[in-house]
């Protein structure tokens, strides 16, 4: 049974299969050639429970659109309304689900959470966000720079802003996909020593996105991060804002990302959020398509 929660714990060679087949997946949506991949509803006659212990548009919608494309059925369960929130252990909940369900897209907090479904789980388990990882978003980052750009091994990645959750994917990604990743943020708020990624780090923003391929930014403040920290937050990151002026540092045809949802003028201006060099809404799109590769290598056995 394979479960996908991080991508340092998928071979490389698995990562490059879900990406080839996300390809394929989004080409045949396309009509390239029409509907072939669906057509085979992969999966008929599966129920897919889809768990959110924090709120959700892209993830939530695209996982839902996903499985019904495949020919299955989803339950979007959240957190408050289940035992889960009232006391009912995760291990007991993964046995109990895994007796309804196929399969389980779980976004929480902790990662013992999801670690813990994974462990007890007979099914497979999806990390759809937790505090620490968001590997289903770089997943759809890393088909989204090909599309554009081409192979991403040997590129130049700048992360800009908060050491955070996407950004621990980016580093995982980096040593997976073999490209270059560059952390710029505060001191403070650099990425946790723990992390099981390659990446440097270059205080400077503006020296860090020299040469860059894709510049890639992310909101300052988490859904995990306390509100409190709000303001403090804003006043370390401010210079960290990818503007104009800073991609212009890149190439000239460096991609910009986001994950979304952004704080529209805070990380990133909407200048270059709405410019040529973004690719936000692709990547958007794209969680649809990689999510549905994952899932096919998941059920796959
Ligand atoms: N990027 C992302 O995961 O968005 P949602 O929080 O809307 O799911
Ligand atoms: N870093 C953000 C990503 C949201 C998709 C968060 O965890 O809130």
């Amino acid at each position: 049974m394979k479960h996908f929660l991080d991508i340092h714990k998928t071979q490389p060679g698995e990562l490059r299969r879900i990406i080839d087949t996300a390809k394929l997946v989004k080409d045949a949506r396309a009509g390239r050639p029409k509907g072939a991949l669906d057509d085979e509803q992969p999966l008929k006659d599966h129920m897919v429970a889809l768990i959110f212990e924090k709120p959700s548009t892209r993830t939530r919608v695209s996982f839902d659109v996903g499985v019904r494309q495949m020919g299955g059925q989803t339950m979007v369960l959240s957190g408050t309304d289940m035992q889960l929130g009232h006391g009912e252990t995760i291990a007991d909940t993964a046995r109990v689900l895994s007796r309804y369900v196929d399969l389980i897209m779980m976004r929480t907090f902790e990662e013992d959470t999801l670690l813990e479904m994974a462990e007890y789980a007979t099914v497979p388990v999806i990390n759809g966000l937790t505090n620490r990882t968001h590997p289903c978003q770089i997943m759809a980052d890393i088909l989204t720079f090909e599309e554009h750009n081409g192979p991403i091994a040997g590129k130049k990645v700048v992360w800009t802003g908060d050491g955070n959750n996407v950004f621990a994917s980016f580093a995982h990604a980096a040593t997976q996909f073999d490209f270059d990743l560059v952390f710029s943020g505060p001191e403070p708020l650099d990425p946790e020593e723990a992390l099981a990624g390659r990446y440097t780090i270059e205080r400077d923003p503006a020296k860090a996105v020299d040469g860059a391929d894709l510049v890639v930014t992310d909101t300052w403040v988490s859904m995990h991060d306390p509100q409190s920290a709000r303001e403090r937050r804003h006043n370390q990151l401010r210079g960290y804002q990818v503007n104009k002026a800073l991609m212009d540092q890149a190439k000239p045809d460096a991609l910009f990302m986001h994950c979304l949802p952004a704080h529209r003028d805070d990380e990133a201006t909407s200048e270059v959020m709405d410019g040529p060099n973004s690719v936000i809404f692709d990547e958007a799109e794209n969680r649809l398509h990689a999510q549905k590769a994952i899932m096919r290598w998941c059920l796959e056995g």
